[in-house]
């Protein structure tokens, strides 16, 4: 059976980068080596200053401070990594395809197939592949053939071990995995990454599966997921014109045990990395398998996504008499979710992007995104140039000081401190009626109505 000494992970990453830290944190007799081609990431990840580590998660810094230098390591020498490893991870990003065939649904798995070469050039001894990033079923398949014909004698073996874990709370769902999900087809080798993790998750949690099952699941758990939000934000738009109460009907489906109370908070929309591209990714499936029923049904969750994001923003302008043009509109929160740096498809984005085009100022502030990243999300949509992105919009790093002179606040994301910043003082700042927009349905309404504002939140 094989005994793993050195594991290396492809990709630093929100993935790789927590992953591998605990990893190494639970298997102090296995060295771990974590290596990117960014090199601006792996210098963050080595700073010895904790608080620049590239990725905001609450309780990274002392499990990298813990394992970094001692059995955990960040590099760019992605060869020598390779060369070293028992069992490479590959966690590199697998993003909506953005050209070709499958634009705008496809998994683009140039990433995934750069690292598969680099492998099958670089490798002398026989490995173990894991496949960490999400990936489209039979993936594998392909991997594989890059492997097996490299002609240099070298056995691999590949396994799908996909990451559940959820950003803002990565690092307990990494030390108590509701469970870890292993496909492959050898024995041994699936044995082998089962003891990595056995080291501290319990055996009747880790489950193991042929590899198809596995890639698959991740998609199909990401895409459950996304509908639940998708589901209960659709009973929001229902509850606004009926006089319910969303999260009174939250509350009340959820205590059935046969739904249960998760993943129900109505919102302004999912964002993140995941949910989104990996149900395109199912729909292309589907489609290309030519199960269109399949394809249409989970296409929906998408479509109703952007109808919630669409329908808060039009919100605001029917709100503010029907125009923003040069009006203040403050927006607390950009990230995709509290407790992360992360932004990518963030809905602050898009709700920004319509604004913008109805010529409003936007006044940004997050505690953890910069004004780079809110500048760099705006460009990437490409709806205005870089010019315009920066005259209308500002980011700022002080809440109360942001609302001077503003025509309205959007509450963006679910961030803990909002719900006590110094709303008496926001309210003098701002013109009257000084409208609030609650787009995650965390602020209290009495207090906040008390103030003096008018208050709008989600399916209430
Ligand atoms: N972010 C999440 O919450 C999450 C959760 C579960 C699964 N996943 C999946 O994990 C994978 C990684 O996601 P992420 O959020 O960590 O992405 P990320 O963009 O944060 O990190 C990927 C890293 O891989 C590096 N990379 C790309 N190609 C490389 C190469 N050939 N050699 C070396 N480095 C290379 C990039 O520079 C980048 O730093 C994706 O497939 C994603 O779907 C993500």
């Amino acid at each position: 059976m094989h005994t793993i000494k050195n594991i290396t992970c492809i990709g630093a990453g929100y993935v790789g980068g927590p992953t591998m830290s605990v990893i190494a944190q639970k298997n102090p007799d296995i060295k771990v080596t974590v290596v990117d081609l960014n090199k601006t990431r792996i210098d963050a990840w080595n700073s010895d200053d904790l608080s620049l580590l590239p990725i905001y998660e609450p309780g990274l810094d002392s499990v990298v401070k813990e394992a970094r230098n001692r059995n955990l390591f960040f590099s760019t020498d992605v060869d020598k990594a390779i060369d070293e490893a028992d069992m490479i991870f590959i966690s590199v990003n697998t993003p909506t395809k953005t050209y070709g065939k499958g634009k705008g649904q496809a998994a683009d798995l140039k990433y995934i197939e750069l690292c598969a070469r680099q492998i099958a050039r670089v490798a002398k001894n026989d490995k173990i592949v894991v496949e960490k990033s999400t990936l489209p079923v039979r993936t594998a398949d392909a991997i594989k053939s890059i492997l097996n014909n490299t002609g240099n004698g070298v056995n691999f073996h590949i396994l799908s071990n996909p990451e559940f874990l959820a950003e803002g709370t990565a690092m307990a769902d990494l030390e108590n995995p509701d469970r870890v999900l292993i496909g492959g087809e050898n024995e041994d080798a699936i044995q082998a990454l089962v003891n990595v993790y056995a080291k501290w998750v319990p055996k009747a949690k880790i489950i193991t599966t042929n590899l198809w099952s596995s890639e698959l699941s991740k998609l199909v758990a990401n895409a459950f997921l996304a509908q639940r939000v998708s589901s209960i934000n659709s009973i929001s738009e229902l509850c606004e014109v009926t006089g319910a109460n969303v999260d009174e009907v939250a509350n009340a489906i959820g205590m059935d045990s046969r739904i249960g109370s998760k993943f129900l908070k109505a919102s302004v929309g999912f964002g993140g990395s995941c949910f989104q591209k990996d149900i395109l990714n199912l729909v292309y499936i589907a489609r290309s398998y030519n199960l269109n029923e399949v394809a249409d049904y989970w296409q929906q969750v998408i479509s109703m996504n952007d109808h919630q994001k669409q329908r808060f923003s039009s919100n605001i302008i029917k709100t503010l008499y029907n125009t923003v043009n040069g009006k203040n509109i403050v927006f607390y929160g950009w990230a995709f979710k509290k407790d992360t740096n992360d932004t990518r498809e963030s809905a602050a984005i898009y709700v920004a992007d319509h604004l913008l085009d109805e010529e409003a100022n936007i006044i940004v502030y997050d505690p953890k995104v910069s004004a780079e990243q809110v500048y760099s999300d705006l460009d990437y949509l490409g709806t205005r140039g870089p010019e315009e992105n920066r005259r209308f919009v500002t980011v700022v790093n002080n809440p109360v000081a942001a609302s001077k002179g503003a025509h309205a606040i959007a509450v963006l994301t679910e961030w803990d401190e909002f719900k006590s910043l110094d709303w008496k003082s926001i309210y003098a700042n701002m013109f009257k009626p000084a409208f609030i927009f609650d787009g995650r349905n965390v602020l209290d309404k009495n207090s906040i109505v008390e103030i003096g504002f008018s208050y709008k939140s989600i399916g209430k």
